[in-house]
Formats: C-alpha cells, structure tokens, sequence
C-alpha cells in the first residue's frame, strides 16, 4: 500500500486511473448494496417474508463472497473433534452441600472446567419446567407467524425501544445479512408494561423471563464460586441486574450453503441462557475446530459472554459462536443475555481485583457496560478483530 503514492508521481496516468475505477466501482456496489438493504429492511417481513414469497435463491445482501460459510474447520487441520460434545452439567443437587456424590462441590469443579476450557455448556435438572420451555418457544412461533400486519407495527431498529423485532440487528453495519429474524424484549431491572408485547408471547415472556431470571442467580453463584470468590460476589457486582430475551426465527433456506443463520461472534455480556429447539446448527469453535452443540432434550445452553471474560481477567472464556442456515426449519431459540443494560447504571466494571497478583496484572480496561454494548452494536457480528481485543490494555 506505501509504495503506490510514490509510484504514482513517476506515472501518474497509469496508477491513478485504475484506482480511481476500482474506487467508482467499489461506490457503485456499496450504493447498490444499501438500496437492497433498504428495500429489504422496508418491508418489514424479514426473512420469513422472502421466504413467504416464494423466492428460491438467497438474495445478495445474506451472501458473504469472502467465504464458505459452512467448513467445519477454520484452518486446514483436520477435525479431530467431529465426535466431541461440550459438557452437560447436571444441577439436580446444586443445593446439597453436604460433599455428597454429584454435590454442589462436584457442580463447581465441571463449571470451572467448562468456562476454563470452552466458554460453553449445557445444564440439566436446571429447574425451569418443561411445560415453560415448550410453551415459549411456541410463543415465539406465534409472534413470527402471525399476519405480517400484526407483526410489522413491532419492527424497529431503535435501541431504546425494550420491546422491538427486525431482521440482522446489524444490517447496516455488517458486510453481511444472517438469514433469521428475531425479536428483542428488555426483561429486567424495568420490565415493560405487558401490553407491550405481542400476544401470542405476552404472558409465557414474562413467566419464562422470572424462571430464567432464576436460574440466572444460581449460575452466578456457581460462576462465583468457581473464579474462588464468595458465592454472592457476581450478584453484588450486579452482574444479574439485568436481563433481555432475544428470540430467534431462522426460516429453512433454499440454499444454506451461501449464508449463515448468525455470522460468528461471542455475545457482548456477562453470560447468556440459551434456550434451542431440537433442530441443531448452533456451533462453538474450539481448538480452531467448529463443534456442533447438539440440542440435549430439556437442557439450556449456557455460554459467558466478553464481560465475563473481561472481569475474569481472562481466566473465564467467552467462546465464538456461530448458526448455520439450513434447509430444514425454522429452527427457534431463545437467548437470555445477563448483561445489566440499564440506562441509569454507570456502573465500572474491569478486571476483579481479588483475581489479579503480580504475576496476574489486569488484562483489560475498564468499561460500562453500555460502553461496551454501544461499541459492539456500532461494530456489527462480521468484524475482522472481535470487539473484545480492543479493550487490552
Ligand atoms: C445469540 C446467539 C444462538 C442461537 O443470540 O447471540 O448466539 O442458537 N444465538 O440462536
Ligand atoms: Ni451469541
């Protein structure tokens, strides 16, 4: 790139031209690009409009040229991990204390090795009912398959609305559209009036939301516990303050082979409760592998976001994720992402001290988390360096 202006004075006509032309084209596609866009993001459909319309190819906007979207490796090593599932954690006996087999001692060991080593498991026995589970995630099918007129009036992209839905929250900031659409609802600390919601998911969110809200504690203290700190220190940092749910419609794709459900990335907060139906294509990467987290009949997913990685002072992970488009659907999943978004919270928040030594200096600046929401949504999932990197010291 430094050479190009020096060449440039010696032959001006010869470098400059085709520049300037690949620069007019560069114009020209991105213009074209955000008329697509545009249109699409205006019709208020989302992806399950395209698909109610009967289209047969992925239309440009959700396809990402620079790669195969759908190698199981990032590298070419081969897969050693083909047949590798991440942990599932059984908390039947979270509360008994006494050392007995399978006790909370037992559960705090698997979840330090879990968040140690992948940054992702999953939990069963976790005490949400099934019942709830079941019904939410019809509840989510209902909201995405009702008449577009209903839907529509929910379609937004204003950040400061607790209760919207759209297609690709980074639409315009990424290189590339995901082929699902979702709906956002902030659940806690300021639940909004339930009149807000859509009904056909009016009363199992909020009934899902204080199950989860639940167990969102529990896991606290464990991950407290875990890092060697007093179980309630996570609470009182206020780690669970806050909570939104994030449900997913990811529509069967023509050709899944030329998009993604959602691109890669690791979630933006302390930790997220992910609930997936039995449809498969969430992926984790570990060891430069992609592994599949294959649905588990009655288990959430659990994975820690780059805050807890942030205050962890990086001995907790947060793992890249990933959703593969596929030809059968829509698949649904529901996320729960811990992450205290609360307007009026100002709340610092860095590396912990009672983690650090000499021989452990922080790793990271300190943030809000606003902060680091607010830089993350302004960065979009398809970034070439994760959000997180930039937040070393
Ligand atoms: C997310 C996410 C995975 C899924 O919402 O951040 O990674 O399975 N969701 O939908
Ligand atoms: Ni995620």
């Amino acid at each position: 790139m430094h050479s190009k202006p020096r060449k440039m004075v010696d032959n001006p006509h010869v470098q400059l031209n085709p520049t300037t032309q690949h620069q007019e084209q560069e114009l020209l596609l991105q213009s074209q690009r955000f008329k697509e866009l545009k249109a699409f993001d205006e019709t208020k459909a989302g992806v399950k409009g395209l698909i109610d319309a009967g289209i047969s190819k992925v239309p440009q906007i959700f396809i990402n040229n620079n790669k195969t979207p759908h190698k199981t490796s990032p590298s070419k090593s081969p897969s050693s991990s083909a047949e590798f599932q991440i942990p599932v954690i059984d908390l039947i006996k979270v509360e008994n204390d006494d050392g007995s087999s399978g006790g909370r001692k037992l559960i705090i060991d698997q979840v330090r090795e879990a968040c140690e080593e992948f940054g992702f498991f999953q939990v069963v026995n976790h005490g949400v009912p099934k019942e709830i589970i079941d019904e939410m995630i019809e509840g989510v099918r209902g909201f995405h398959e009702q008449p577009h007129d209903l839907k529509k009036e929910y379609y937004s992209r204003d950040r400061s609305r607790k209760v919207r839905y759209n297609s690709s929250f980074d639409l315009y900031e990424s290189k590339v559209a995901n082929w699902r659409d979702s709906m956002f609802f902030a659940m806690a600390p300021q639940p909004p009036n339930p009149k807000e919601l859509p009904t056909p998911c009016r009363e199992i969110t909020f009934l899902y939301s204080s199950h989860v809200k639940k167990l969102g504690f529990t896991l606290l203290e464990l991950l407290s516990e875990a890092l060697g700190l007093k179980a309630k220190y996570l609470e009182e940092i206020e780690c669970g303050k806050g909570h939104a749910l994030i449900s997913h419609y990811y529509p069967a794709c023509p050709e899944p082979n030329k998009t993604m459900g959602t691109t890669e990335h690791s979630d933006p907060d302390f930790f997220t409760i992910l609930l997936q139906d039995n449809i498969g294509g969430l992926q984790v990467l570990y060891q430069n592998q992609w592994v599949d987290v294959k649905p588990v009949e009655g288990a959430l997913v659990i994975n820690l976001g780059d805050l807890m990685q942030l205050i962890s002072n990086d001995k907790f992970k947060s793992a890249r994720h990933r959703v593969l488009a596929k030809s059968i659907g829509p698949r649904i999943s529901i996320a729960c992402f811990f992450n205290n978004y609360d307007e009026s919270s100002n709340r610092i928040y860095g590396p912990i001290e009672e983690l650090l030594s000499e021989e452990n200096p922080p790793l990271y600046t300190e943030t809000t988390v606003k902060g680091y929401t607010v830089y993350f949504y302004s960065k979009g999932l398809s970034t070439s360096t994760p959000p997180l990197q930039d937040f070393k010291i």
